[in-house]
């Protein structure tokens, strides 16, 4: 029996890559002022620096794009797209939104008010800056392996119960819901267990809080469930999935990740409590609620993804495709977050760059590096990303800096990994030359996205 894990697809439509030299990618870096975000896509090789609607729709999505019924309101494809998000998550009220954050941004509105604090395993940036720009404090309590890159745990992402127990005895007041992402994507893309998920719930139903779930990536932790969970490997992975959501009172969803569309999310709701609020704001800014920031063949889309994302032949290849650029990169030396995620290998930088301190972001130097060495566009996760410069001019640091390599749905091939892995090592070998950075110019909010910055 072969054990190769192939590709369970095969490729009828192609885009070029364009090669560049590293004179060229000098050239572009500097005109982006040292900020990967700020390229330009066709100057990057392999393009990691998100899964977030970058994957490859197939030959049924497009077919639903021709489809899809754009009337203004009451359109057949957004019945599809409602029943398809019933179907998954059993929640009567759909919401769609054009992305994650919209979501995020009218549930915080509606459900949260100024001086509260909702406790995640881990608040992605944008959740956590929705929170913040409504003056809500976002708390994240990981479990303490989730924190440590190296600490091996079959659930890093899973939350922190204690520390859950004790906000809510100390200042359960001011906790308007619990919510925990899955997978952890600002941890590692960690999944967390359902045992995990039934006690939080039963915790934050003793304080008499409702639970929501960020589910960008549900599909790829009820995977993880199937495979690491005892007593969940005879299971279909949709009934898993459903069991998650069945402990939830809602969820967020970006469905750019698992919903394998280029745009596009929901808030769905278990009951009515927040869902006329919701809707109100939906006017307001997205739009009619049958089809919400969405044209009706996204909504299309988006049904058909959420039912594709759910093959068990994807998800296992998926995750073992992360795993195998994983396993090059630690026997080569370098240290990753271990185990390796659902949707991405996270580099250590202050272990890959240790001539670099955390004044030099070695997080960011070290993605400048990889797209220089060979057109690698990663991401910082790290103090760029979540540090701070506060009013009195004195800068705060995140307690890690990760590059994150975000691997499209249904993209690359795996001469794509095997070309990075060569990269990074080739890189390793001369790690002591990569310069640190300085941020010159900021933006108040998710300042990552736009800084400019220098060579330190
Ligand atoms: N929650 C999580 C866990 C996410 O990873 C993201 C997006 C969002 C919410 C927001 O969704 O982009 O549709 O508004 N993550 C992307 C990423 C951007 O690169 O990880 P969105």
């Amino acid at each position: 029996m072969p054990r190769t894990i192939f590709e369970p697809f095969r490729i009828k439509s192609v885009e070029p890559i364009r090669l560049t030299t590293r004179e060229e990618r000098e050239r572009c870096l500097g005109e982006a002022r040292l900020n990967v975000f700020r390229l330009r896509s066709d100057d990057v090789l392999l393009d990691f620096l998100t899964d977030s609607g970058t994957g490859a729709m197939s030959a049924r999505q497009w077919a639903g794009i021709m489809a899809g019924d754009e009337s203004y309101a009451g359109a057949p494809s957004f019945f599809r797209f409602e029943a398809a998000v019933r179907d998954l998550t059993g929640y009567p009220f759909v919401i769609p939104t054009h992305q994650g954050r919209a979501a995020e941004r009218i549930l915080f509105s509606v459900a949260a008010k100024r001086g509260d604090v909702v406790p995640s395993n881990t608040h992605f940036d944008t959740t956590r800056a929705n929170l913040e720009s409504l003056g809500v404090e976002p708390a994240d309590l990981v479990i303490a392996e989730g924190r440590e890159p190296r600490a091996r745990h079959p659930f890093k992402g899973n939350v922190d119960l204690e520390r859950v127990e004790r906000l809510l005895v100390e200042r359960g007041d001011r906790v308007p819901f619990g919510m925990v992402t899955v997978t952890n994507n600002s941890g590692g893309g960690q999944p967390v267990s359902l045992e995990n998920l039934r006690a939080y719930r039963d915790l934050l139903a003793r304080h008499g809080k409702p639970l929501v779930i960020d589910a960008c990536r549900f599909a790829e932790n009820a995977m993880f469930v199937k495979l690491r969970e005892p007593g969940q490997g005879n299971r279909a992975v949709k009934e898993i999935a459903r069991e998650m959501f069945s402990l939830a009172d809602g969820c967020t969803m970006s469905a750019k990740k698992d919903g394998f569309a280029n745009i596009g999310g929901f808030l769905a709701l278990h009951d009515e409590r927040w869902v006329e609020a919701a809707r109100n704001l939906l006017v307001l800014t997205e739009g009619f609620p049958t089809y919400g920031g969405l044209a009706g063949r996204d909504l299309e889309a988006i049904a058909t993804g959420l039912e594709e994302v759910l093959d068990e032949s994807y998800l296992r290849y998926r995750l073992r495709t992360v795993e195998y650029l994983g396993e090059k990169l630690l026997a080569g030396g370098v240290a990753i977050v271990e185990p390796t995620g659902g949707h991405a290998v996270y580099l250590d930088a202050r272990d890959f760059l240790p001539h670099l301190p955390k004044e030099d972001y070695p997080g960011w130097a070290l993605c400048n590096a990889l797209y220089l060495e060979g057109g690698i566009r990663g991401v910082e996760i790290g103090s760029v990303m979540f540090g701070k410069r506060l009013d009195d001019g004195t800068e705060t640091y995140h307690h890690l800096d990760l590059v994150r390599l975000a691997f499209p749905r249904r993209v690359y091939t795996q001469s794509h990994f095997d070309y990075a892995a060569e990269v990074i090592l080739e890189l390793k070998a001369k790690a002591r030359q990569v310069r640190g950075v300085r941020i010159e110019k900021q933006s108040r909010y998710l300042r990552h996205f736009t800084a400019e910055l220098r060579w330190a």
